[in-house]
């Protein structure tokens, strides 16, 4: 088979995968010794033939999970975007790593003009950023950058002898927290979860006891991780009363916003000034549009704020450590040539090509579209839960998480019927929602981040919830 063949042979199945994505049950579901069964992973390769390749081509997709369905509800992430989709397969073609610009001088071009359009917007002061793997690593960058400025030496001589350091996040901050904590020698027992007010965000007069307990002990407050918005409620903490607390307990910690799940919010000049208030008073703010933005994993941006002073050079005096002079060509203008010099690992996707097209082809007012459109399904979803008996609310909404569950009959488990319900979703092919923890009570976590689901798939998949309650119920009373 020529190239072209196979090109075309491709693209005959992406066209046809992407045409019937949408419709049909949203998997073919095999619990896992039994799709093993149908995989037969173990089948004999045959010499370079690309008939077998395109037979595992096929098998993929038959079992793969329909992200772009309009019953997808399980994740922070739906729908691929096109523009992307381009850009990721022209990643691929191209076979580069985005660490030098010798390699990649046009990603590496792309990826400063992006950093400075999003720093920017967010109105940072002479900052810098970079593209990281996602939010877990923009956070853990994030509280490393942290960390070294605050003790000089951290790089050079470890944490040995030093003063203990101590970090605070919201009690329903991201585990990715408690593994930068792991990972930077923090340790977790020092990363302090500061109790939630009933919506969710982090109390600041709770925050500020925890910050004298910890200097009363002769231990150093260096972090605060704010949550924008968090995992299951999508609650947004007080990012300027976090700035301001900062200001007035005479303890200058580091301001940090995990923005992983909405934080692009920050690209509407309203919604920032609703949701992230005080965005620009921060040390750092790291985001993904590999979430509800649908551009193809991963993609995430880390900025830092210059305003510390230290300006454009925290990341570098971070991050570069060892002989790396046989690849970095040092600078270009004020900033380095080489975005690989500030990134952790060396080897880097061109990530940014599939957010750079998605970009000029929707601009920024079309990102802002978006975040309007989930947040006015998102109200729709609260309502209909609001308006339906069988349901409640655990929660009230306080962006695109919707919270929910059963109301169990006499005789049933709450939690597990609710956790039934969902499982036979999701084993029926008929939706897939995901499933959270909130007050130490299971409900149904509604995500709204599938451009491809309109308020009558919403409508939909709520009356799929009630069928299949009705099922398990009269099931389990015989
Ligand atoms: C609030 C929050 N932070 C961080 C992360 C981790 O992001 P990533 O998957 O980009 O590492 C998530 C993922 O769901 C999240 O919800």
């Amino acid at each position: 088979m020529t190239d072209a063949d196979v090109f075309n042979r491709l693209l005959a199945i992406l066209k046809d995968y992407r045409a019937t994505q949408k419709s049909g049950s949203v998997l073919d579901y095999h619990a896992p010794a039994n799709l093993r069964d149908k995989l037969d992973l173990q089948k004999e390769s045959a010499a370079q033939s690309y008939d077998q390749v395109f037979d595992w081509v096929e098998t993929y997709l038959k079992y793969a999970v329909k992200t772009g369905h309009p019953q997808f509800w399980n994740r922070m992430w739906a729908d691929a975007n096109m523009p992307a989709i381009i850009g990721e397969m022209v990643s691929t073609i191209a076979h580069t790593s985005a660490c030098t610009f010798e390699s990649a001088p046009v990603s590496t071009e792309m990826e400063k003009y992006l950093i400075d359009e999003f720093l920017s917007i967010a109105n940072f002061k002479n900052g810098e950023g970079q593209m990281t793997t996602g939010s877990s690593n923009g956070n853990l960058i994030a509280m490393m950058a942290a960390r070294n400025l605050t003790i000089k030496t951290a790089k050079t001589s470890g944490l040995n002898g030093a003063p203990q350091l101590v970090a605070f996040v919201n009690s329903e901050a991201h585990y990715s927290m408690d593994k930068a904590a792991n990972v930077l020698g923090i340790g977790t027992d020092n990363l302090v979860k500061i109790p939630v007010d009933d919506r969710g965000r982090m109390q600041i007069s709770a925050l500020e006891a925890q910050i004298i307990k910890a200097k009363n002990e002769g231990k150093i407050p260096f972090f605060v991780g704010a949550t924008a918005a968090t995992t299951v409620r999508g609650a947004y903490d007080p990012v300027g009363e976090i700035c301001a607390l900062r200001n007035s307990c005479g303890t200058d910690f580091w301001v940090h916003v995990d923005g992983a799940w909405g934080g692009s919010v920050f690209l509407s000049q309203s919604r920032s000034a609703e949701f992230l208030p005080g965005l620009e008073q921060v040390n750092s703010f790291t985001f993904d549009f590999h979430k509800m933005h649908g551009i193809p994993m991963v993609c995430n941006f880390l900025l830092i704020n210059g305003q510390k002073g230290s300006g454009s050079e925290i990341l570098h005096s971070t991050i570069t450590s060892g002989n790396d002079d046989y690849i970095f060509r040092g600078t270009d203008q004020d900033r380095p040539a080489d975005l690989g010099a500030l990134s952790l690992q060396c080897g880097r996707h061109t990530d940014v090509l599939k957010i750079f097209l998605a970009w000029k082809f929707s601009g920024q007012a079309g990102f802002v579209a978006r975040i309007e459109r989930f947040l006015a399904k998102a109200e729709f979803a609260e309502q209909l839960v609001l308006q339906t008996p069988e349901l409640e609310l655990i929660v009230p909404r306080e962006s695109f998480n919707i919270n929910f569950r059963f109301r169990a009959p006499d005789g049933f488990c709450v939690d597990t019927l609710n956790r039934q319900i969902r499982q036979h979703l999701y084993e029926t092919g008929t939706a897939i929602v995901g499933l959270g923890q909130i007050n130490q009570q299971t409900c149904i976590r509604l995500l709204i981040a599938n451009d491809a689901a309109s308020e009558a798939d919403i409508t939909q998949f709520f009356d799929h919830f009630l069928a299949a309650a009705k099922v398990i119920i009269n099931e389990a009373e015989g």
